[in-house]
Parts: C-alpha cells; sequence; structure tokens
C-alpha cells in the first residue's frame, strides 16, 4: 500500500519536492553508513583488544624507516665475513633471547652476522633494546622490520647475498594463543612462508637453519621423544604452527631445493632470557614474595621440563649451520635433490618443576610461596625429554650444562640486569 502511494505522483511541483527529499533521505543514509563502515574499520582494525586481527594488522600494517646509503653501509659491515671459512648469516629475531646470542656466537668466530627483527611488544621491548645495545657494541646491527615485509627481506639480499639464514623469529610462548592467535598465524605461518619465498628466489638461494620446538611432540607420551616420533598431536596452536612450519618446509624444499633445517629446542634458559618463561618469571616472584603457581598432572604426576642452557642451544645452531648443505634450487626452480633434516635439540635430562623452584630458592636466598595446583588445559604438557643422538650423530652436538650451574648463571645476570635499574614487572 505505502509503496504504491510513493510512486503515484499527484502534481510535478509535489513530484521535484519528492525527488529532493529522497535524494536527501538517501544522502543520509549513505552519510550513516559510510560513518558506521568507518567505525567498524576502525574498531576491528585498530581497536578491537585480544582478536584475531587486532595484534596482527597492527604489526602488518606498521611501516619501518629502512634505505639510504648509511643504511646499507651498516648492513655490509654487520655481514661481513672476518675468518677464512667464515659465512654471512641473516639472523631474525636477532633481538629475541636465542637470536641475540646466536648473533654473537656468529660474530664471534669471525662469520657475517646481520639481525632483523620487529621488536614487537609480546614482552617488555626494553629488554629487547638491551639486547640490541649488546649486539650493536659486538658490531651486529638489528635492522627493524617484519619478515612479512618482502621488499625489505628482498633489499637485504640485494645488498648482501647471504649464505645462510638463521630464522629464528616467531611468535613464541604456549599460553599467549589463547589471546591472540593471530600472532601466531602472521608471524610462524605467513611470516615463514614470505621468508621462504624470497629465499627462493634469491641466487644463489641460502640455507635455512630455523627454530622448530620440543611442543611438536604435543601429546607424545613415548619418552624420550625421538625426531622419528609422532608429532600429529600438538596441544597448542603454537605447537600447532610449528608443526606447520616443518610441513611447510617439506613443501619448499621438494618443489624449490632449499636447504632447510628445522631445530626442536627443549625450554631453553640462561642470561638475557625471556620474561614469558616459568624460571624468569619464578624468579622475580619469589623475589617480590609474591606465591608461585606449581603445576601438577593428573593423580599428582610430576610436571618436568628438559631445561637446555642457551650456551649448549648456541652450539647446536652453529653445529647445524656448519653441515647445512647448499640449497640446490636456482632461478625459482630445483635443479637437484637438497637436504631436509629436523633435529631435538635438548639436555637429556628432564627436571621436575618443584627441583627449579627448590635450586632458585638455594640460589636466590629467598623461599617460594608454592601453591601447588593441577596444570590446566592451555596448551602445556606434563613431561619433555630430548633423545638426541641424531644431532651428536651429525654435528657432535653434546650438551654440557646442568641445570643448577645455568640457573647460577641466569640468576647472577637477573640480579646485575635489574638491579642497574630496569623493571622487572612488564
Ligand atoms: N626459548 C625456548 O625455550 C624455545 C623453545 C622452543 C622453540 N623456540 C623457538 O626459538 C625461536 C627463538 O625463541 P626465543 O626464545 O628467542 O623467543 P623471543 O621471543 O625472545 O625471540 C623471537 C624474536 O622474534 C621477533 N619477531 C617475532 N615475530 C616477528 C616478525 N614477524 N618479524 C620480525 N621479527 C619477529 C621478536 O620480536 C623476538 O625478538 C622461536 O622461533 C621460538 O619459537 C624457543
Amino acid at each position: 500500500m505505502l509503496h504504491n502511494m510513493d510512486n503515484t505522483p499527484s502534481s510535478p511541483g509535489k513530484s521535484k519536492m519528492e525527488k529532493r527529499t529522497r535524494w536527501q533521505t538517501s544522502l543520509q543514509k549513505l552519510t550513516f553508513w559510510s560513518i558506521l563502515s568507518m567505525g567498524v574499520i576502525y574498531f576491528v582494525f585498530f581497536r578491537a583488544p585480544s582478536s584475531f586481527t587486532s595484534d596482527t594488522s597492527r604489526r602488518s600494517l606498521r611501516t619501518y624507516g629502512y634505505g639510504g646509503a648509511a643504511w646499507e653501509k651498516k648492513i655490509r659491515s654487520s655481514a661481513a665475513v672476518t675468518s677464512k671459512n667464515g659465512v654471512s648469516v641473516l639472523v631474525t629475531g636477532a633481538a629475541g633471547f636465542v637470536g641475540s646470542h646466536v648473533s654473537i656466537a656468529l660474530k664471534n668466530r669471525g662469520d657475517g652476522a646481520l639481525g632483523l627483527d620487529n621488536f614487537n611488544d609480546y614482552y617488555d621491548p626494553s629488554l629487547k633494546r638491551g639486547r640490541q645495545a649488546l649486539l650493536a657494541k659486538q658490531g651486529v646491527f638489528i635492522v627493524e622490520g617484519d619478515i612479512n615485509d618482502v621488499s625489505l627481506l628482498k633489499k637485504l639480499f640485494e645488498v648482501v647475498p647471504f649464505t645462510h639464514v638463521m630464522h629464528l623469529a616467531a611468535q613464541a610462548g604456549v599460553r599467549y594463543a589463547m589471546e591472540n592467535p593471530g600472532s601466531y598465524v602472521h608471524s610462524n605461518i605467513a611470516g615463514f612462508v614470505n621468508l621462504l619465498e624470497v629465499c627462493k628466489s634469491v641466487e644463489p638461494q641460502p640455507a635455512i637453519v630455523w627454530a622448530s620446538s620440543s611442543s611438536v611432540y604435543g601429546l607424545n607420551t613415548k619418552v624420550p621423544f625421538s625426531e622419528k616420533d609422532r608429532t600429529d598431536q600438538p596441544a597448542s596452536l603454537y605447537a600447532a604452527t610449528k608443526k606447520a612450519g616443518e610441513e611447510i618446509a617439506h613443501t619448499y624444499n621438494h618443489i624449490y631445493g632449499l636447504s632447510l633445517t628445522g631445530l626442536r629446542f627443549f625450554t631453553v634458559y640462561g642470561p638475557w632470557g625471556r620474561p614469558d618463561m616459568a624460571y624468569f618469571f619464578f624468579t622475580k616472584d619469589i623475589l617480590k614474595g609474591n606465591t608461585i603457581p606449581i603445576f601438577e598432572g593428573a593423580n599428582h604426576g610430576t610436571v618436568a621440563r628438559d631445561f637446555t642452557y642457551i650456551d649448549d642451544i648456541v652450539k647446536g645452531c652453529l653445529g647445524a649451520l656448519d653441515t647445512a648443505e647448499k640449497s640446490t634450487g636456482s632461478g625459482g626452480k630445483k635443479r637437484a635433490p637438497a637436504q631436509l633434516r629436523v633435529f631435538n635439540l635438548g639436555n637429556t635430562s628432564p627436571v621436575p618443576v618443584t627441583d627449579l623452584v627448590s635450586i632458585l630458592e638455594r640460589l636466590l636466598k629467598v623461599k617460594a610461596k608454592r601453591n601447588v595446583m593441577r596444570m590446566p588445559r592451555n596448551g602445556d604438557v606434563q613431561f619433555t625429554h630430548a633423545n638426541i643422538s641424531y644431532a651428536k650423530r651429525e654435528f657432535g652436538y653434546k650438551p654440557t650444562t646442568n641445570l643448577e650451574t645455568g640457573l647460577k648463571n641466569f640468576v647472577r645476570w637477573y640480579l646485575n640486569y635489574y638491579s642497574a635499574g630496569k623493571k622487572a614487572d612488564q
């Protein structure tokens, strides 16, 4: 009825007025919908807290200034090889815990090392800046950028034809995956694919050594974990993205002839470590007098970890790098079969988390307030234990630091670093 009335003009004048009114209404509607859409876009991309898009897009939209003669000079100098058989390595995640240690070790033995890191705020970025300052003193420059930035990666390879990539940039942490799943997809999957895309097309292709994780063993109960064991039951999205990385590595090796070595690290700890890891925040909380949660499995089962000291992990990284064969592709095509490997890098002596706390109590001379509770189902597994015979056979990997000694070094660093005015509560 209404519809019919609107379509029956009674006089030409009225029709003109109605047309204008209709036009005004349309304009109002358009304005309304435009404002609404812009609001939604603003909310989704810039305001939405802890959603799939928030961190991912904020990080990927962020642009970093780069380029220029002075910038290129710093890159060349950082990547310059100073020893006879040295290699030039692009280290992604160089402002991170493992990346900073590996970069220094490479530089110290005369290899070239250039860092790349986006300095994200998953944990206190001032710690990353501290590591950056340390690396700068050793002549290692860290380019500030994201592994998803293809033009930046291409530019870096234009400036330096890296022989190797040590790929350690990732969204780490098991529990955070429930809060911000998008950041894992962004860095561990999209970022890894981007990096491989660039590596496959540069001439010569570099050999790539990258960090997988012991978490790929997931719900596996057969111990110690061997590289031959099943890894198709991840207990967290983090683990699933690392497992996906191993499959992606297989594809790029198979199609493009990239030499790829994955390293499954087992709970790495030590000076300049990660504040989101138990040994680190237990130390902070014990010193502050806060209660610390200690998890136990079903039927009061022990939760234990194969804690591996950072220096042993660094030796494993260098061993993998030194035995990595050249990639075999060129012009974006595979020319011959290429090397594809996965190694466990652990300590092979799991320690109950309660023992870790007792060692910290002794070193800090403070009694911990323990709150023993059932392990929540948020991605953690009850037990990890590495079989390291493959890495031993291939490059003589042999961890030498026990937890007591390693924690002593960590605590010494921690007290020194945070007594120098840095806050440990961020
Ligand atoms: N520390 C461990 O116990 C452990 C265990 C198993 C596996 N790993 C793996 O080892 C590697 C290094 O771990 P870590 O403990 O040094 O972690 P970390 O968080 O200290 O270092 C990772 C670094 O990568 C950077 N990064 C993240 N996403 C990036 C991106 N998209 N582009 C550029 N830079 C990015 C971060 O800013 C950070 O500095 C990671 O791949 C991690 O998953 C670590």
